[in-house]
């Protein structure tokens, strides 16, 4: 075994799978730019502070960041989620409102690793800061679900939820905290530990012996004032009128504590259930200002590439694309003329590899063979003599025949399906 390895939880991806990701994030941008969104590139490490401002009551703040001290003595984190970085950034940069905008990018968590879940991991996402309007919400989640459908997901569905305001929510969590509280010794020691600090994140146990009491818990809809009401009553409507399947689970409480009003979560149909939230987000609709900025609106969501990447395998959808080379260029004539001819044919915009060490015909022909390109040209003394080159197809039956060097570029463009 090596001695060095990769860290637990962080994985190198390596091509081919390495390009599927890089599609990814280009399928995402094509769905979310034509609904106006631009990209933000936000640093990979932010004050601790500004995730501080997620809550104090998530673990990805209190147990899983990644925080250290610079050599300036500030106090760093690396960052678990990009929805306060991009908080953080309005407030700095006060753009104008709706500010729609979209990211992709690696996160961390110390997590305990397992399929889906990894410390290093990818999000792409949205954010919208400035608008309250229930149509936006309709437009954000449709974005998510019309990313899905892109990827050919179908076994993807949508849970939804609204927490209220927060008035609500705090009178809701206040209701819980009695009932659970009533209920203590029925709920297992982890949830226990949960209700002390949370009382909400109990909802979310996944416990089998949870279920019974969750079951019997006050339900968050009898808390919802009028207008929270109207909102969410607005947002399901909204949903319907494009034809956007959905659950409402009024136990989907999202990990995160800034949540308010609408939440959501997409969910796979294929990883083990505390790994099948392929995405999620919703309402935070007072982040802006506890980082220092004016009451403003927000609301987004961000996806997991990895275990979406994961849901794909299962489903059988979205491959990695093979490798795309017009042609592999074989000189057994000292190498100088490869490459020459790679040179031009690049130049030309067409796609092409050679072979180095000026190894024999058979040696370069294999790595011709194992490089998914199209076509082999070669070049011998023969072709050099005569100004020509050999062009042998490797994908299919066509035998090769020698053709003049100055046509080589017309006939590779011709050979493209
Ligand atoms: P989140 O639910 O913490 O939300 O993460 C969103 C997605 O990131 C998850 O559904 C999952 O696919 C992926 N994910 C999270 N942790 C891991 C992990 N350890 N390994 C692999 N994938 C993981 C947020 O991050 C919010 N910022 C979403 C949001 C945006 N809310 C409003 N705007």
């Amino acid at each position: 075994m090596p001695e060095f390895q990769t860290s637990p939880g962080m994985r190198d991806i390596l091509p081919p799978e390495s390009a599927r990701w890089r599609q990814f994030v280009t399928v995402f941008a094509s769905v979310v730019e034509a609904a106006g969104y631009g990209q933000v590139i936000s640093p990979l490490l932010e004050d601790l502070g500004v995730f501080q401002r997620i809550g104090d009551a998530t673990d990805v703040v209190t147990k899983e960041m990644y925080d250290f001290v610079d050599k300036g003595g500030r106090h760093i984190a690396l960052r678990p989620e990009l929805t306060a970085s991009v908080c953080r950034a309005f407030v700095q940069h006060r753009p104008l409102t709706p500010w729609k905008v979209w990211y992709a990018g690696s996160q961390f968590r110390y997590e305990k690793p397992q399929r889906g879940r990894y410390r290093q991991f990818d999000q792409v996402g949205i954010e919208v800061l400035g608008a309250d309007d229930p149509n936006l919400d309709v437009e954000v989640i449709a974005l998510g679900w019309e990313f899905y459908r892109a990827l050919g997901l179908r076994r993807v569905t949508l849970r939804l939820n609204s927490l209220g305001e927060p008035d609500d929510r705090a009178r809701y969590v206040a209701a819980l905290r009695d009932y659970f509280e009533s209920h203590r010794e029925e709920l297992s020691t982890d949830s226990q530990a949960t209700l002390d600090k949370n009382a909400l994140r109990v909802l979310d146990s996944k416990r089998a012996g949870d279920a019974e009491i969750i079951a019997g818990a006050p339900r968050i809809a009898e808390f919802y004032s009028d207008a929270a009401a109207a909102h969410f009553a607005a947002v399901c409507a909204g949903l319907e009128t494009i034809g956007i399947p959905f659950t409402i689970d009024d136990t989907l409480v999202r990990g995160l504590d800034y949540y308010r009003h609408t939440t959501f979560e997409y969910q796979g149909g294929t990883l083990d259930s505390a790994q099948n939230a392929l995405g999620g987000g919703g309402r935070y609709d007072g982040l802006v200002e506890s980082l220092g900025g004016p009451p403003t609106h927000g609301i987004g969501f961000a996806l997991g590439l990895d275990r979406t990447l994961i849901a794909c395998d299962d489903e059988g959808v979205f491959p990695p694309a093979p490798p795309v080379l017009d042609a592999f260029v074989v000189d057994t004539t000292g190498g100088a003329e490869a490459l020459r001819l790679t040179t031009e044919l690049r130049a030309a915009g067409l796609t092409a590899d050679r072979a180095y060490e000026n190894r024999s015909m058979k040696a370069q022909m294999r790595v011709a063979d194992r490089s998914g390109a199209a076509i082999a040209v070669i070049i011998g003394s023969n072709e050099l003599a005569e100004d020509a080159v050999t062009v042998r197809p490797l994908r299919n039956d066509d035998g090769q025949q020698t053709i003049a060097r100055s046509t080589l570029i017309d006939y590779l463009k011709k050979a493209r399906p």
